[in-house]
């Protein structure tokens, strides 16, 4: 059980910007991703996601990740206090990250060997040689570095995954010096039970009794409804890190069937209507996010964004106006 539940704060990690877009369909114009990644900072959003070090003819939609950074440093798009990351699946794309001028990356690996090799082109092991050399580097360029633990519940390629062989993967990274690993639900397959079997060994492990040397995230895709649920099963069982997404975008275009991530807004509502901090303004950040899929020209997944979606129309209001 948790030192304390419902815990005073939750760091609320955003990924709407890469996640969420990686699997559009359509291409998402390069002001519109830098208006929605300003959007949700401004409505205080503390970490985030900007784009992907990936192969561009792979993930197009992340080809213009550099610009994005080249934005940040012209001062278009203004962090303020915001820590912004990149994924980055090996040398190469630490070396353009740095070109960039990141100060913070997320390495990616799976609890699955199939899901490795589709995703990222590698074994597990080589993934972790790869990331061993990269996690070195961008120590001593002094870049913050998380980890991303794929498949960890469920893979599309080889069904129902046993805790300990997530565990182990988890365990793994964490050899290799990582401060931060987030777990994975990239299938929404988990239930709250598959999260606790999970997520409270490793929280016990790396949050108690090393002293919080790495810290447990949770990343919960919400393709069968579950990501609510799984995110309060995690806070039950200590993890104060949770992954989410602008409006509940998202999807992993390597694995079939994978759709949006918990929404952020969900997320929010339950955590405001708990009394839990995310520092995160629940009315600004649905203005963006209703205002992006106007751009988008669709409704977004997340039930709170179409509730509120439907209030300001009876209202009248005009909301959603991206500046
Ligand atoms: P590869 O083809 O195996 O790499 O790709 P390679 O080393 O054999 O190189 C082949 C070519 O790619 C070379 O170019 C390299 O330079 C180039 P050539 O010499 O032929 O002209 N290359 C690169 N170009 C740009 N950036 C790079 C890079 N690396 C090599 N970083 C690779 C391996 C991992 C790069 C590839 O498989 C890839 O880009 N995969 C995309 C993975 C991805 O973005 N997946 C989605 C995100 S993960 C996710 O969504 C899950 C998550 O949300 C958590 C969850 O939900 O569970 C994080
Ligand atoms: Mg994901």
């Amino acid at each position: 059980m948790a030192k304390r539940f419902p815990p005073r704060q939750i760091e609320v990690f955003e990924v709407g910007v890469r996640d969420g877009l990686q699997n559009e369909a359509r291409a998402v114009r390069f002001e519109d991703k830098i208006r929605l990644a300003q959007g949700l900072i401004d409505a205080g959003v503390r970490r985030l996601e900007l784009g992907a070090f990936v192969r561009p003819d792979l993930v197009p939609q992340m080809a213009d990740t550099e610009r994005v950074y080249g934005a940040v440093r012209e001062g278009a798009l203004k962090l303020g206090r915001a820590k912004a990351y990149a994924l980055v699946p090996n040398r190469k794309g630490l070396d353009r990250a740095i070109a960039a001028g990141a100060k913070g990356i997320a390495v990616f690996t799976a609890a699955t060997e199939s899901f490795a090799r589709k995703n990222i082109g590698m074994s597990i092991d080589e993934s972790l040689a790869v990331f061993a050399e990269v996690v070195a580097e961008a120590k001593r360029k002094r870049i913050e570095v998380r980890g991303y633990v794929s498949t960890a519940f469920g893979c599309p390629f080889e069904g129902k995954v046993a805790p300990k062989k997530a565990i182990a993967v988890v365990e793994r990274l964490a050899k290799l010096g990582i401060p931060e690993i987030s777990v994975g639900d990239t299938i929404g397959v988990a239930t709250p039970k598959g999260v606790v079997d999970v997520m409270a060994p490793l929280v016990t492990r790396f949050e108690r009794k090393s002293g919080k040397k790495t810290r447990i995230a949770g990343h919960f895709h919400d393709t069968r409804g579950t990501a609510l649920a799984n995110a309060l099963a995690a806070m039950e069982v200590g993890v104060t890190i949770l992954d989410s997404s602008a409006g509940g975008l998202g999807g992993c275009p390597f694995a079939p069937g994978a759709t949006g991530n918990l929404a952020t807004e969900d997320l929010v509502y339950l955590l405001d209507g708990m009394g839990i901090r995310s520092g995160i303004d629940l009315e600004k950040l649905s203005a963006t996010s209703l205002a992006f899929s106007r751009l988008l020209g669709r409704p977004l997944s997340s039930r709170y964004l179409q509730a509120y979606a439907s209030a300001c129309e009876a209202r009248n209001e005009p909301r959603g106006a991206l500046r």
